[in-house]
């Protein structure tokens, strides 16, 4: 391979998943973690690792070109729930490093980037079912509105400047292996930790709140073939719906009834709730199919097989 990866935020949710599926496919020492903090011991130790700042243009520029780098996953951000109570960091956080990229491809040092967008760029005028690709976009969180104005600029730098940037609208990603961090979506996760502990959970979303979710490996399988897919078939540049599985809490409960017949939920709705809300209930993702050939293979039983399972074995470990 032609000039070597870098995943800036490596060490969240996503990137820890992201970094060690790209080692395996492209080798450790092609593929450079770098975060702001350290991370999962695995991630640290299977390759290089750098302490990064993503606002830090200088610094990003003194390891893309120790590296050698010439393709850049930029997966850290300040995710909905978080970038609420503190605005104005979370959109420095996220337009800042978004820019720096962006500059960085259009001066021609590297040659393609990853860059994730999300569900959070609808708003409550947009239609809630099957929200379509090209649709109203009226964002009401300081999250979706950083989101959805990247996406303007990724449309804009590759329309003016042939910039290779590729990116996903991820739903509400769910995971074992790396907690998330102030997501909206996260009561999806921690329902996991605590049906297995302690056979209930308390959901800070209301039972009825539908949002389009997503089992980490789909995730994974969407971010590698929307960058591995021939540039020609990219030809949406802002970014692409994506869908795989959609619930609400009390339809996520009874599945893990299925497997814990004592779980109990029960529901103490707090400001997540209207976040919630204003995002759609399921997404229409034909473009994205169509375009570069993206399916799911998880649906809702085998995500909650696989949590259970996952979440299980590292109760059992940390035991
Ligand atoms: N999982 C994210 C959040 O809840 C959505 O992009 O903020």
């Amino acid at each position: 391979m032609a000039g070597r990866i870098l995943i800036i935020g490596a060490c969240g949710q996503i990137g820890t998943e992201l970094t060690l599926k790209l080692r395996e496919i492209h080798g450790n020492d092609q593929v450079i973690a770098s975060d702001i903090r350290e991370g999962a011991e695995e991630l640290m130790t299977s390759g290089p690792f750098e302490i990064l700042n993503a606002t830090d243009d200088a610094h990003i520029r003194e390891v893309i070109k120790e590296y050698e780098v010439k393709v850049v996953y930029l997966m850290a951000a300040m995710l909905s729930a978080t970038a609420e109570k503190a605005p104005m960091k979370a959109w420095d956080l996220n337009m800042d490093s978004l820019f720096h990229i962006l500059n960085i491809a259009k001066e021609g040092i590297i040659d393609k980037i990853f860059w994730p967008s999300s569900i959070a760029v609808f708003g409550p005028t947009t239609p809630k079912d099957d929200t379509p690709q090209t649709t109203i976009m009226e964002p009401t969180t300081v999250y979706g509105i950083s989101k959805q104005t990247g996406e303007r600029w990724c449309e804009y730098f590759h329309r003016k400047f042939g910039v290779d940037v590729r990116s996903i609208r991820y739903p509400g990603i769910i995971s074992y292996k790396t907690l998330p961090g102030g997501g909206t979506t996260d009561y999806a996760i921690e329902i996991f930790h605590e049906a297995l502990k302690h056979s209930k959970y308390t959901s800070f979303l209301a039972e009825d709140a539908a949002l389009p979710m997503m089992y980490m490996d789909d995730a994974i399988k969407a971010t590698i073939d929307i960058m591995e897919a021939p540039a020609e078939k990219i030809k949406v540049r802002s970014s692409y719906n994506l869908a795989a599985i959609s619930f609400t809490p009390e339809v996520l409960a009874n599945e893990i009834k299925k497997h814990i017949a004592d779980f109990e939920i029960s529901y103490a709705p707090d400001f997540r709730q209207s976040i919630a809300e204003s995002w759609p209930s399921s997404i229409d993702d034909t473009t994205a199919r169509e375009d570069w050939g993206w399916e799911p293979d998880f649906d809702l039983e085998k995500m909650t097989t696989t949590m259970l399972e996952g979440v299980g074995n590292t109760l059992k470990e940390n035991a």
